[in-house]
């Protein structure tokens, strides 16, 4: 579905012009039909990757295909849904003008009651009247993924989808990817919060310092998190990470971390 093929992604930073990898030799398959979290630490590469997949950001080396298309090829982008870490939408407009305006820049006729389908499912149809720059960060966020879902498309990258919602809105999207998940989407997302990779993912995606550290179904890094519980049963966990996957993962990037 998506073919992420030795993409290196660097960008020139300083008075120099100084080149600083943000992503580095990466090769992903992500699976049509599944969930793939992508974790990593702050600055990782995370965003990087998404915006080269949704073809906002050229590879400086290697190549993306989504459906056999590359990325930057607006016929990749026909069946792909994005919402974008820390969305924003221009002041003045409501809630049901943004989407309507979304709606019309795709390629086929999208009718109000896929639109409104689309903001009850987000939780956001409610305030579809009130204009978007006074909603809260949650309700923003909920907008976004509105957006993101009209269309009907077979792929959704989410960058970061939870961040910002209230518990009961972290349930609630988590529901909304279950949702979609049955109607056999292949969604791709980033999240800081481990807890979240055993409720969601059928596979794991670990990213650091823009290297892809692991990539493995959750059956099998679930197995290898319980070896690793096992060899170091002595140690007592602090109190933030506690399950055997959440550790390991924990593990993985602080011991790969480069500062
Ligand atoms: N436009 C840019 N110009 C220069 N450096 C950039 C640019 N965009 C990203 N970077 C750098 O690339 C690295 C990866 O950033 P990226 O936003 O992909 O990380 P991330 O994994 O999404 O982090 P976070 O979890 O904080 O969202 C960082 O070091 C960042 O400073
Ligand atoms: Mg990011």
């Amino acid at each position: 579905m998506i073919e992420i093929k030795n993409v290196t992604k660097y960008f020139r930073v300083g008075f120099f012009g100084t080149r600083k990898n943000a992503v580095e030799d990466l090769s992903l398959d992500i699976d049509g039909g599944k969930v793939t979290g992508f974790f990593g630490p702050n600055g990782a590469g995370k965003s990087t990757t998404i915006k080269m997949i949704v073809g906002l950001i050229k590879a400086s080396k290697g190549s993306i295909k989504i459906n056999g298309y590359d990325s930057f090829d607006y016929r990749a982008r026909l069946k792909l849904g994005y919402l974008p870490e820390n969305p924003s939408f221009p002041r003045g407009l409501k809630g049901i003008e943004i989407i309507n305006y979304y709606a019309k820049l795709l390629n086929k006729k999208i009718n109000k009651n896929e639109i409104y389908d689309a903001l009850k499912l987000a939780g956001i149809f409610y305030a579809k009247n009130t204009q978007a720059h006074k909603y809260s960060k949650g309700m923003t966020q909920r907008l976004a993924l509105a957006v993101s879902i009209i269309g009907d498309p077979e792929i959704l990258i989410f960058d970061e989808p939870l961040s910002g919602l209230d518990p009961i809105g972290r349930k609630e999207f988590k529901d909304i990817i279950f949702k979609l998940k049955e109607r056999k989407k292949t969604i791709f997302f980033s999240s800081h919060v481990l807890a979240d990779s055993k409720e969601l993912c059928d596979r794991i995606a670990v990213l650091v310092n823009g290297r892809l550290i692991k990539n493995e179904n959750l059956e099998n890094i679930e197995k290898e998190a319980a070896a690793y519980a096992e060899e170091k049963k002595e140690e007592r966990l602090s109190g933030e990470y506690n399950t055997p996957l959440e550790v390991y993962l924990y593990d993985l990037m602080l011991k790969n971390r480069k500062n």
